[in-house]
């Protein structure tokens, strides 16, 4: 029988497991043996290998389950490994030796870009053979339409918007809800308007905070004296100034900005605010319906991938299809908001502010 391997790299997010539950349902189809490997590049990097082997019983009900069974770690480049005492070493070998060792013929990895561009590498490296399939709650890959993981943080961040709604009605205030997505503004667009925001700022549209203020105050004009607002968490100050700290280990995170778009917003209209920073509850939580069918998807397209001896290929959805694309087209083309397209025509159409577009 073949042996895959299977690894989940980057942050956690739902659906992975409904991929892992799919590739171990659809290989046995094949004949194929597949093997979880732990912590992602870590598992495979450990001596003896950090493995186990997936059967339908071990994979059976994890549908339902947030993260992954697997573990993950997004830390930890094999080509740039950190130390403790903050330098890094190259041990890209002792991976690719992992999977041999293993004796696998092909390995399926479930990562974002950063995490792909490195299995990548390993597997040019190493010749080692790779499928992917993407995940990514920040939904910026631009070879998929979709990433799992992205709706089950919309379905969250849309829950959350539905409750602060309540409060800012009894209160009578701005309610603020800063959600994820790194770089790039499509979690809040789309619980932006699904969540019917009055005021949505990502980092892809420039806004002016008198406007945002203007449009609070003529809601509360016009009798609304409350109102909700999402903003996503790489917007910068009026004047540029991204909002990020870095922990003890020297990790940079983002996080702040809608506090300090609360103190801007109370300063000038004299509105109470109050911010929520959604965070890795956007990961955490059971998939949504959307990311399981998504991961079974994958899932079997992935095996079926490897079946054929479609290497270097990762597998995408486009056009309620399942294709696959080379994985270097993937890692390439990253996807900001279309600031054209049609979510924020329909936000404008709305009447929601959503910054200076002509
Ligand atoms: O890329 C996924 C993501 O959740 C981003 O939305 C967020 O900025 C980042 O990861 C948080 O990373 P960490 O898990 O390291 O805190």
């Amino acid at each position: 029988a073949k042996r895959v391997g299977i690894l989940t790299s980057g942050g956690d997010c739902g659906g992975l497991n409904a991929v892992i539950r799919a590739v171990v349902r659809r290989a046995r189809e094949w004949d194929m043996e597949v093997y979880g490997i732990k912590g992602a590049t870590q598992g495979l990097m450990s001596r003896p290998v950090e493995s186990e082997l997936l059967d339908m019983k071990r994979v059976s009900g994890i549908l339902r389950y947030g993260g992954t069974i697997l573990g993950t770690v997004n830390k930890g480049n094999p080509f740039a490994y950190p130390l403790s005492d903050g330098e890094t070493i190259d041990r890209s070998q002792e991976v690719i030796d992992g999977y041999h060792q293993l004796g696998l013929d092909a390995l399926i990895g479930i990562g974002g870009d950063g995490s792909l561009a490195i299995l990548r590498r390993l597997a040019q490296q190493g010749n080692m053979n790779l499928v992917a399939v993407p995940k990514t709650i920040d939904n910026d890959l631009g070879a998929t339409e979709n990433s799992i993981g992205f709706n089950t943080a919309v379905s969250v961040a849309v829950e959350a918007l539905d409750r602060l709604t309540y409060t800012a009605i009894s209160h009578s205030r701005v309610m603020i809800l800063e959600v994820m997505g790194r770089d790039a503004g499509h979690i809040a667009v789309s619980a932006g308007i699904a969540g019917g925001a009055h005021v949505i700022l990502i980092p892809e549209i420039p806004y002016d905070l008198d406007k945002v203020c203007d449009r609070l105050m003529n809601r509360a004009l016009r009798g609304f004296n409350f109102s909700t607002m999402v903003v996503a968490e790489a917007v910068k100050t009026p004047s540029g100034e991204p909002v990020r700290y870095t922990n003890s280990l020297g990790q940079t995170l983002y996080g702040g900005i809608g506090q300090y778009l609360g103190d801007q917003i109370s300063t000038r209209t004299n509105m109470e605010s109050r911010v929520t920073i959604l965070g890795h509850v956007q990961r955490g939580s059971t998939p949504s319906p959307l990311d399981r069918i998504l991961g079974a998807a994958f899932g079997v397209a992935a095996v079926d991938l490897v079946a054929h001896k479609q290497y270097d290929r990762m597998v995408a959805w486009i056009n309620r299809e399942v294709i696959s694309v080379p994985i270097s087209e993937a890692i390439a083309q990253y996807r900001a908001v279309d600031v054209q397209g049609t979510l924020i025509r329909t936000a404008l159409g709305l009447g929601t502010y959503i910054g200076e577009i002509d």
